[in-house]
């Protein structure tokens, strides 16, 4: 998979992908992702990014054209499976949708700051516009790196078995259960028999069952 990801910031995204998961993962191949500082794209002899908006009111908007021939040149070069806006009035990002992006050959991914980017880049080059959650950051910088690494650690290859992304939490909407390593007493505290009864189907089951409970008293809109 390909991802490319262009924001007016590129040194904020310098770390979240330099190490673990994702740094392996862009190590063995399984996954580039190219940084675009869309300031290069200005063809204004200032370089600006953004203005003031039209009918008044605070803050900026990033201008169309920086972005727009950003994403001309890449789209000359690919084809995009799909062009992501990180905005918090975008749909909120769960575990299915990051499924599905992670099937992806090539994905596009917008930074915006200030007040967001031009109404007409959202209508005409965006497909998706994402927010990972009902708070509002200062830019979409580290949005995307979330939705980088909830979407590159789903590329088959890219965990090993001890990682596995099948038992994760929401993967079958319920919420992972409790898990427990050595010692089996710690201060007095002991691990649940059942865990070291040896017995996998009773394990198994007892996992089940702490997933659901978990599930039905924190979050039982997932049930
Ligand atoms: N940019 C600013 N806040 C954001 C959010 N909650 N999700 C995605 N992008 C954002």
């Amino acid at each position: 998979m390909r991802i490319d990801i262009l924001t007016i910031l590129p040194r904020l995204l310098d770390g979240p992908f330099a190490d673990s998961i994702l740094n392996r993962a862009q190590k063995n191949g399984l996954c580039e992702i190219h940084i675009h500082n869309i300031r290069d794209y200005s063809t204004d002899k200032h370089k600006s990014v953004d203005d003031y908006q039209f009918g008044g009111g605070a803050g900026m908007v990033m201008l169309i054209q920086p972005i727009a021939d950003c994403i001309d040149k890449l789209k000359a070069e690919r084809e995009y499976d799909e062009i992501i806006y990180l905005t918090p009035d975008g749909d909120r990002l769960n575990q299915s949708m990051c499924n599905t992006f992670s099937l992806g050959k090539n994905l596009l991914m917008i930074c915006g700051h200030y007040k967001g980017i031009d109404q007409r880049l959202r209508d005409h080059y965006v497909t998706r516009e994402i927010s990972i959650g009902d708070y509002v950051l200062s830019g979409g910088e580290l949005a995307a790196a979330v939705l980088v690494d909830a979407i590159v650690r789903l590329i088959p290859g890219v965990m090993n078995d001890e990682t596995s992304a099948l038992t994760d939490s929401f993967q079958d909407n319920l919420l992972a259960p409790p898990v427990y390593t050595r010692p089996a007493e710690y201060n007095g505290w002991k691990v649940p028999d059942v865990l070291t009864s040896g017995n996998f189907k009773v394990i198994d089951e007892w996992r089940m069952q702490q997933a659901f409970e978990k599930t039905k008293t924190r979050r039982p809109d997932l049930l």
